[in-house]
């Protein structure tokens, strides 16, 4: 698959699969302490070889679509769907940035290219997002690419020793089409 490409006033976006070659970068988010905080799970640090021993494992995940978000070229993070289940078509989008890169729209362009993805390539139907109630950012990203809320699963995960709220939402087709 060729890059999926949007352009922000004159700036590229595009996101692509990974490669062997982003093992640093990749590393370098999964380690950042900041991202770590706002995102669902509790990544470890981990070195560059455990790194790579982690992409050569997931190379052939089929459940599983990694790409890395690029500006001008540039890496600047990550959109993974995930949980992709070709008998209800349904799957699941996370997103992480460089700090160096929010704040530009790149977020929302990036999660709007990932959903034509879902539903123009996968043929899903339904895409869920998953966001930890505290994160404000990543909260007003998924509303602004029009992903309904659907609910608060209380209490659904440990995030800094902290029993935290996971809030649901989760976009269709024909909303995004609309
Ligand atoms: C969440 C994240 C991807 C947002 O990316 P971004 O490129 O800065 O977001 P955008 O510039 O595209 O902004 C999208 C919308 O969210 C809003 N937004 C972005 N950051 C915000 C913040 N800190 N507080 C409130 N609103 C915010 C923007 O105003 C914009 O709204 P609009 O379209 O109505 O104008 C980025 O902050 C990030 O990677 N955070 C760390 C990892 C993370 O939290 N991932 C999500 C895990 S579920």
């Amino acid at each position: 698959m060729k890059k999926i490409l949007s352009k922000i006033d004159n700036h590229c976006i595009s996101l692509r699969f990974i490669e062997t070659d982003d093992a640093a970068f990749l590393m370098e988010l999964n380690n950042n302490l900041e991202i770590a905080k706002c995102v669902v799970g509790n990544p470890r640090q981990v070195t560059l070889q455990e790194q790579m021993c982690w992409m050569k494992k997931v190379a052939t995940e089929e459940k599983t679509k990694r790409f890395i978000i690029e500006y001008d070229g540039e890496p600047v993070g990550t959109v993974i769907i995930s949980s992709i289940d070709l008998s209800n078509l349904t799957a699941n989008v996370n997103i992480k940035l460089h700090s160096s890169a929010r704040g530009k729209g790149i977020g929302k362009r990036s999660i709007k290219l990932a959903l034509e993805y879902c539903f123009d390539v996968l043929r899903i139907y339904c895409v869920t997002a998953h966001v930890l109630s505290f994160n404000k950012a990543s909260l007003a990203l998924f509303e602004s690419c029009g992903f309904i809320k659907e609910g608060v699963l209380r209490s659904r995960v440990i995030k800094n020793n902290e029993r935290c709220d996971l809030i649901s939402f989760s976009i269709t087709r024909e909303d995004f089409n609309n």
